[in-house]
């Protein structure tokens, strides 16, 4: 069965071309215009997909409807009150007239890595800036099936925290987050900067808390951020070390929320929303 998997009217739009595990073409479409980031779709690239043979089934790699529901709680309504940001409307002028599926923003990022990994049983974990509600998510899979143990949802988002620290050191947001994990390598620790980044960003925060380790951390917001980086980073590389007898730990089960209060962040991050 061949599949088509769209991702667009985000950033980078692209699209893959599946025949089983197959792929046959994949289209970037910052390639196509030669504008980067883009995030609109171009009708050569689906006219080079359509080379390899008609598709049996479309999918598309987020969920409208939440996503909007998020956007109305974000006071998006411009992206709420508009059709032409539904995907079956925007796909149409590509001749394309049904979605048959659409996936989870977090679990199509799940089933990218792992389906493209050598493992057939992994821990996943996602940090996106946001899906539709969901920030963060963990995953259980095997085979071909997918569990989710754990999610984080908005207004909770390191990955918007990461976003808002780019666009703080004058770099923007959404794009050039890789340079600034490129710097951090080689950057040397400055008090000062850190105490005007804590300024900015948990002056007022008294509240930040953390089921597992509030007692032992205290409310200091940076502190809390940094662990909870390395947290996560520690499971990022907890399915390396044995992949074929990985076990999620009992710690992620359902009532084990990670609360990540941030919202002195938000009144930056919510431009970052999309
Ligand atoms: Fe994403």
């Amino acid at each position: 069965m061949k599949i088509l998997g769209i991702n667009a009217l985000n950033h980078d739009a692209c699209i893959t071309l599946l025949d089983g595990k197959e792929i046959l073409f994949a289209g970037h479409a910052e390639r196509y215009s030669g504008i980067k980031n883009d995030h609109l779709l171009t009708q050569e690239m689906i006219s080079d997909a359509k080379r390899y043979g008609k598709w049996d089934k479309v999918v598309w790699f987020e969920k409208p409807w939440l996503k909007k529901s998020r956007q109305l709680w974000a006071g998006q309504y411009g992206e709420v009150f508009q059709s032409e940001n539904l995907p079956s409307q925007y796909l149409k002028q590509f001749g394309i007239d049904k979605i048959d599926h659409y996936v989870g923003h977090h679990e199509s990022h799940a089933a990218a890595s792992y389906y493209s990994s050598p493992y057939d049983e992994a821990c996943i974990i996602t940090i996106d800036a946001i899906g539709e509600w969901e920030t963060l998510t963990i995953w259980y899979a095997w085979g071909s099936h997918f569990e989710k143990r754990h999610s984080v949802s908005y207004p909770n988002s390191l990955g918007l925290w990461y976003s808002a620290m780019t666009q703080r050191l004058g770099l923007k947001p959404q794009e050039d987050e890789y340079i600034l994990m490129g710097m951090a390598g080689w950057g040397k620790l400055d008090r000062n900067i850190m105490n005007e980044l804590y300024e900015d960003f948990f002056v007022g925060i008294s509240n930040i808390s953390c089921a597992c380790s509030s007692n032992t951390l205290g409310a200091n917001g940076l502190n809390f951020c940094l662990f909870l980086i390395s947290f996560i980073w520690s499971f990022i590389f907890f399915p390396r070390g044995s992949p074929n007898k990985l076990r999620l730990p009992n710690a992620l089960g359902p009532n084990s929320a990670l609360p990540f209060a941030t919202p002195t962040i938000l009144p930056l991050s919510s431009s970052l929303l999309t």
